[in-house]
């Protein structure tokens, strides 16, 4: 088997009495989708901003690709290759979906020292456009984000990670506040989208995890309690009892 891309060992995070994460150890596999799920609370947010580099854990590592990127910020990683959505959307709301997706290609622009060369702006443009056609957004360049449904703004939060052309996604409840049909639209999307890069997927929509996992995680109280296939996950005792219960 191939090395992992996103290695995350032993991170534990306290805020004050709170343990937050305990010595959390998962991988994320090339080609794979590994959901991380877990109830409100249970600190799936809080490992994910770990490992994206918004908070600094306590202990631990954090590995992209066999690099520590444990000491990197939050845009170092992401130009390193992880690609990022989050549980509250960033966007801009008043500018164009093209606007949205050019600023992401130029933060890319600067991983590739492309600033200022004049092949810059054709470049930049180019990676934009790519990926918003290839979230199903290209005949919505135009558009302001505001005018967009849900749906179609996850989808454009997705379209400014891949700008990045990233090695590994960590996405936090990509389907939070969708409808059937947009859920179904960006499941779709996402299932595709592991063979770019692998994704390591916080999630409560359990049709969507079910759907995509080819693991799961489950995180309660901090601590990751079992690992497994979507059957394994199902039939552990200890998951039933503390998240899935009747979703099971
Ligand atoms: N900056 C912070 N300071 C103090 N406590 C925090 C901070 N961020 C999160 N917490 C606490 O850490 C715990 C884990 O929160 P976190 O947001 O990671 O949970 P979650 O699993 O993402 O929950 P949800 O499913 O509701 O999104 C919670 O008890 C939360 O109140
Ligand atoms: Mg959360």
């Amino acid at each position: 088997m191939s090395d992992p891309v996103l290695n995350v060992v032993g991170i534990s995070k306290r805020f004050g009495a709170l343990e937050a994460s305990r010595d959390v150890t998962l991988d994320l596999r090339a080609g794979e989708i590994h959901a991380l799920i877990g109830p409100n609370g249970a600190g799936k947010s809080t490992l994910i901003q770990q490992i994206a580099g918004w908070l600094t854990p306590d202990a631990g590592q954090i590995m992209l690709n066999g690099d520590d990127i444990t000491g990197l910020s939050a845009a170092q990683r992401a130009r390193a290759g992880l690609g990022r959505t989050f549980q509250v959307s960033a966007l801009a709301m008043q500018d164009t979906v093209l606007q949205n997706a050019l600023l992401g290609a130029l933060g890319a622009a600067g991983r590739l020292s492309l600033w200022g060369s004049a092949m810059a702006r054709g470049e930049i443009r180019t990676r934009a456009e790519a990926a918003l056609d290839r979230v199903g957004l290209g005949g919505a360049a135009d558009m302001r984000v505001a005018d967009l449904s849900h749906g179609q703004r996850r989808q454009l939060e997705v379209a400014i990670a891949l700008t990045l052309r990233p090695r590994a996604f960590v996405m936090d409840e990509p389907m939070a506040g969708l409808g059937g049909q947009g859920s179904r639209e960006l499941t779709a999307l996402l299932d595709g989208l592991r063979g770019e890069a692998p994704i390591l997927l916080v999630e409560h929509d359990m049709d969507a995890v079910f759907a995509l996992a080819d693991r799961i995680s489950v995180l309660v109280y901090g601590r990751i309690i079992a690992t497994g296939t979507v059957d394994e996950v199902r039939a552990n005792d200890e998951v039933r009892r503390a998240y899935l219960g009747d979703a099971a």
